[in-house]
């Protein structure tokens, strides 16, 4: 899809936004490849994500322009701490506020399900999406290591880069 910037502000109007359902998994996962958000074979397999928005059934939302998911973002929470990922989107639709949209969203549910802090990872090297974070008032805790432990055997299967 090509949206050229004098169409910008019309497209913009026309974005809607709702809570994301495992029938939106198809077009997600695509842009989610697109976009190079890491991913791997088990947690974000169909299973993975049904389980995922089953467990968290109103934070998580979707962009849709005419019909097609062009914004994803997964956001859930564990009763203390909200924490996002996969938040992407579209290339043709960068720069309209689709994404600082999708997380207002996702702020306001957890707000409603009484979170009061969210967290969220993104690659040192993705500098637009460190910015974009920035930009949204996620500040950079330099005094933390984020560690992680694999309790199962999982496969990356996007290319190591982000577009
Ligand atoms: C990061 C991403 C979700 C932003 O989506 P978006 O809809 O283009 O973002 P917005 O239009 O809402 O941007 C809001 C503000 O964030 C900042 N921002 C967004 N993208 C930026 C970029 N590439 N470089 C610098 N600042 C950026 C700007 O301040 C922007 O406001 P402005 O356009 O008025 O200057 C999108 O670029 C993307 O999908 N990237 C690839 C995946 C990714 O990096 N995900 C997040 C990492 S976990």
């Amino acid at each position: 899809m090509e949206i050229n910037s004098n169409e910008r502000k019309k497209v913009k109007n026309m974005i809607e936004y709702r809570i994301m359902t495992i029938d939106d998994y198809e077009e997600a996962y695509e842009l989610w490849i697109r976009c190079g958000n890491g991913l791997n074979n088990k947690d974000d397999s169909r299973e993975g994500i049904d389980k995922y928005l089953k467990r968290n059934p109103s934070t998580s939302y979707v962009a849709v322009l005419d019909k097609k998911v062009v914004g994803v973002i997964l956001c859930g929470h564990d009763g203390r701490r909200g924490i996002i990922q996969h938040a992407c989107v579209s290339p043709d639709c960068r720069r309209m506020g689709i994404g600082n949209k999708l997380v207002d969203l996702a702020l306001d549910a957890l707000e409603k399900e009484g979170i009061n802090k969210v967290l969220l990872v993104a690659f040192k090297k993705n500098e637009g999406g460190n910015a974009f974070w920035e930009a949204q008032g996620f500040t950079l805790r330099e005094d933390l290591n984020y560690r992680n432990k694999a309790l199962a055997e999982m496969i990356r299967i996007d290319p190591d880069y982000v577009k």
